[in-house]
């Protein structure tokens, strides 16, 4: 292929990919096959790095993530980012309405939206393309978070058909519920927090430092307004057609509403209808539909006086709380669980409720024998939100929370700044043996999945296994024959696992396949708190071996590239016990790797330590290739110059601010040729 050829190979791909993606994530209308769209990204990602030079501005290879973000740059709102007056009153809306058709007459119309329970976003695109993404922040200035959205498929990266030279857009980033739930799950396996709510898991993903973590997770957005101080058209609905038209997603759940009747058959219709949607709403929001009669309307100091926000009450019942039960676990961590005398709530029967934490306990004095109010918040799990007073027995006592492990009894630890209570006998507390076993099995650890769907408890309860190297004595004849129903429960049927012969072959050929499985997802499998896998691989990559691992110091730990001192204290804390040492030379004799394999291996460690900033196209190299590597030779990529950066590696084009602060420091600039040098190429 000539130079030529390439850079239109380039500019075709990246069209017609971006086109895929719209009909995929947009219209959810696919016209071609995940494989078909895999081969065109592979082959526009091979280009890219051959051809730097013609990498185009909306690239579709951007989505997966490009440079850690050190901070997020502040940046001042051209037009002011005002938030919405709430209300939970219908007459509050009925209010509006009147002093809505006093200002500007009876001829008014209302586009009634729903109001999506995300994050605020403000999208800036200059000549078709996204050019800044900014989070509300306070109203007048925001945080810069681009990168991030950019890996946002639904936005596009740049705009179809007819746009303006600058555009202003703006909506709400989510977090689909059933994305939220398998979070939380994962989180909670690897021993993080949970996050309380799909917002809260959208916002803490917007601020993530790593892009390539973000384009990870499956946020998405709605537009639901262009200021209308850009005047490119007449009515408000109108302008999310144009948003449709420029490529954006823009909910089809929206009405044009003539009468307050209309407008609250709307609000009806959703407070019933909100269950079965993909996303959390909060309420209705209603607009005047005329853009001339919203700046008729005017602002107040805060809101538009030509919007109002309709919000749903939370369903609450009442009911009594009979029991407290404390869980324990995978991770040690005790979760309060509220036993109610079951309650019609939102369409389904209450009878457990999560009490969160010993903090939440004391702050509502919830007592056993109480009346409670429960609630369904972001209608997944029912808490619960009051307790009515007037209904308390004298004398009732208040919640004392469990001082020992309802497990194994030992006294449980609450560590400081955290919120949960923990079993600190992590190798001997049942349940938490249970996880770690099953943790260890799970595809992304050692991936025995033949050992998966309750097999495992089988092993634990028939005291075959009490710890992951177990498995690795096992033999047919101890499996043979196994046998455990599992009793019917609400709505499930009963269940039997038994270890007939081809399940105990299965079981054993997948224990001896994971011989094979490298020693980063050894490291993550093991189960040390807050080693995740991204952690485990940073960790490996490293120290190279588990030995090396173990004799690491606190310094050398945190010296790790985003090892901060929590990791760090808990791996010193983990290889500090002498059973898991014991655990680990067990799985060392069975042959599992415990180390990086040589062609794993970062090459030599010509640059160790070095800090390196990369700036320009390169002749031989794409930006990433370089930077692996820096990082292969044991230099560590930095993304802004500092006295602390030791050289800064300058292709074609490095920008001029960039050269000039490295000669003000005094830090040397080298050529790829210099580089190649370094490293022995
Ligand atoms: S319009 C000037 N429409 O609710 C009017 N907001 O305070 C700008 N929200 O911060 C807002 N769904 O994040 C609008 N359909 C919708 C919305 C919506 C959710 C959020 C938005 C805003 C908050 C209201």
């Amino acid at each position: 292929m000539t130079e030529s050829e390439a850079k239109k190979r380039i500019e075709q791909l990246t069209k017609e990919l971006n086109e895929h993606n719209y009909n995929y994530y947009v219209l959810a209308r696919p016209t071609i096959s995940d494989y078909e769209f895999d081969q065109m990204m592979k082959e526009l990602e091979q280009l890219e790095k051959e051809y730097p030079q013609y990498v185009l501005p909306d690239t579709p290879t951007q989505r997966v993530g490009g440079e850690p973000t050190k901070e997020f740059k502040t940046v001042v709102h051209r037009y002011p980012f005002l938030s919405l007056a709430n209300t939970y009153s219908e007459q509050e809306v009925r209010d509006f309405d009147q002093r809505v058709r006093k200002t500007v007459g009876n001829d008014v119309e209302y586009v009634c939206e729903l109001k999506y329970d995300g994050v605020a976003i403000g999208l800036t695109y200059t000549n078709g393309y996204l050019t800044q993404a900014v989070t509300r922040g306070d109203g007048n200035r925001g945080d810069d978070v681009t990168n991030n959205v950019k890996t946002i498929r639904t936005i596009p990266l740049r705009l179809r058909n007819g746009y303006p030279p600058e555009l202003e857009i703006r909506g709400e980033i989510y977090f689909p519920i059933k994305a939220f739930e398998k979070l939380n799950a994962e989180r909670e396996e690897i021993g993080e927090p949970p996050f309380a709510n799909p917002r809260n898991s959208a916002s803490g993903t917007l601020k993530m430092q790593d892009p390539a973590e973000v384009a990870r997770r499956p946020l998405d957005c709605f537009m639901y307004y262009i200021p209308s101080e850009q005047n490119l058209t007449k009515t408000h609905y109108e302008s999310l057609k144009l948003a449709e038209k420029l490529g954006f997603k823009v909910s089809k759940n929206i009405a044009v509403c003539k009468t307050i009747d209309e407008i609250f058959e709307f609000i009806n219709d959703w407070d019933k209808g909100r269950h079965h949607l993909e996303y959390e709403i909060d309420g209705i929001v209603i607009k005047v539909n005329s853009i001339e009669q919203q700046q008729a309307l005017g602002y107040t100091a805060k809101n538009p006086r030509w919007a109002i926000a309709y919000k749903f009450k939370a369903e609450q019942a009442e009911t009594i709380l009979e029991s407290i039960s404390y869980q324990v676990g995978r991770t040690g961590a005790i979760t309060p669980v509220a036993n109610l005398k079951p309650v019609q709530l939102a369409g389904t029967t209450v009878k457990r409720a999560s009490l969160h934490n010993a903090d939440i306990i004391a702050q509502l004095d919830v007592r056993v024998g109480d009346h409670v109010y429960v609630e369904k918040g972001g209608e997944i799990i029912p808490k619960i939100v009051g307790v009515n007073l007037a209904k308390r027995k004298p004398g009732t006592p208040p919640t004392r929370f469990i001082e020992y492990c309802p497990e194994c009894g030992t006294k449980l630890i609450r560590k400081e700044g955290e919120a949960a209570h923990y079993c600190p006998n992590e190798d001997h507390c049942p349940p938490q043996i249970k996880g770690k076993l099953e943790h260890f099995i799970s595809r992304k650890a050692m991936n025995i999945d033949s050992l998966g769907e309750g097999k495992i408890e089988v092993l634990y309860d028939n005291k075959l296994v009490s710890n992951p190297a177990d498995l690795y004595d096992l033999s047919y004849e101890d499996l043979y024959g196994l046998e455990k129903v599992i009793p019917a429960e609400e709505g499930k049927k009963e269940k039997k696992i038994s270890f007939r012969k081809k399940t105990v072959e299965n079981i054993l050929k997948g224990i001896e396949q994971s011989l094979n499985v490298p020693f980063p997802r050894v490291l993550y499998a093991i189960g040390i708190r807050y080693v995740g896998e991204t952690v485990a691989k940073k960790l490996a990559l490293h120290f190279k071996s588990m030995d090396a691992l173990m004799k690491a110091s606190f310094d050398e730990l945190t010296g790790v590239e985003e090892i901060g001192e929590k990791i760090a204290e808990s791996v010193i804390e983990y290889f500090a016990k002498p059973e898991h040492i014991e655990m680990i030379n067990r799985l060392k004799e069975k042959g599992i790797q415990m180390e990086i394999r040589e062609e794993e291996k970062p090459k030599a460690d010509v640059l160790e330590g070095k800090r390196f900033v990369v700036s320009g196209v390169f002749d031989n190299y794409s930006r990433d290739e370089i930077k692996r590597l820096i990082e292969i030779y044991g230099g560590k990529n930095v993304s802004s110059i500092s006295s602390k950066t030791d050289y800064v590696l300058a292709g074609h084009n490095m920008g001029p601010q960039k050269k000039q602060k490295a000669e003000e420091l005094g830090i040397p600039i080298i050529s790829e040729e210099d580089f190649e040098k370094m490293i022995g190429r």
